[in-house]
């Protein structure tokens, strides 16, 4: 009989530290994820397709194109590999080909980290959840600062895909009773506490997925941003 994948105290996620004095943006302290408008602009699909992608994995069969990095290369490691915490991005090669997304960014006005396209291919829920787990976002920050969350932005149309989050039962695992889909059609925009939260997506879809994740430092312009752009 098929058995349904469930993390246990073994899983690396476990490790990951949930409390910090960090500075945390309100708006995030109650559920961990706040749902945003959806884009009031178009992204030419070119800012996408023509940018240069990695071979990554992460949360499935992913593919990465950084538009900003620890030092501006083209990597998708963690930005504790070159000694710093995963804030004060530069822009990559890739940048110039996707002003669109990179303007997004910017116009935001919080520090940001890591600036990614993922690719992710099609998976259905029995499959992402072996993927389900905890972002090291905090790695190197240091904790008179801001919290590293993340933003998304949905590039193509997936209505029937979906991110799956769970926030933490007492004994650090996912609580089931907390779970919440967040529906990724195209211009779909929302921020994670994925340091918390117990995050995948659920892609039923036969095309890849691309969305924009940008890491930003937890901060009272964030907080504006948030609380600005939120439904
Ligand atoms: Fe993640």
């Amino acid at each position: 009989m098929a058995t349904t994948f469930w993390p246990t105290q073994e899983h690396w996620s476990v490790q990951i530290p949930l409390h910090s004095p960090h500075y945390r943006t309100p708006s995030l302290s109650q559920d961990g994820v706040v749902l945003l408008k959806p884009a009031n602009f178009s992204v030419p699909s070119v800012e996408w397709e023509s940018l240069e992608y990695l071979d990554w994995k992460s949360g499935g069969d992913t593919n990465f194109a950084p538009l900003a990095s620890a030092d501006g290369e083209l990597d998708c490691r963690g930005f504790w590999d070159k000694g710093q915490p995963d804030k004060g991005a530069i822009f990559t090669s890739n940048a110039a080909k996707a002003p669109t997304l990179c303007n997004y960014v910017t116009s935001v006005g919080a520090n940001f980290g890591r600036v990614r396209i993922i690719k992710l291919e099609p998976q259905d829920h029995e499959t992402a959840l072996r993927s389900i787990h905890r972002d090291d976002n905090n790695r190197m920050n240091p904790e008179n600062e801001g919290w590293v969350v993340r933003s998304w932005l949905e590039l193509t149309d997936s209505p029937n895909s979906y991110m799956l989050l769970m926030d933490n039962d007492a004994d650090g695992l996912p609580d089931r009773s907390t779970e919440r889909r967040v529906p990724l059609s195209r211009g779909s925009r929302f921020v994670v506490d994925t340091q918390r939260l117990w995050h995948v997506v659920v892609h039923n879809a036969n095309t890849p997925r691309y969305a924009l994740i940008t890491s930003f430092e937890s901060s009272p312009d964030l907080e504006n941003w948030i609380v600005n752009e939120s439904v």
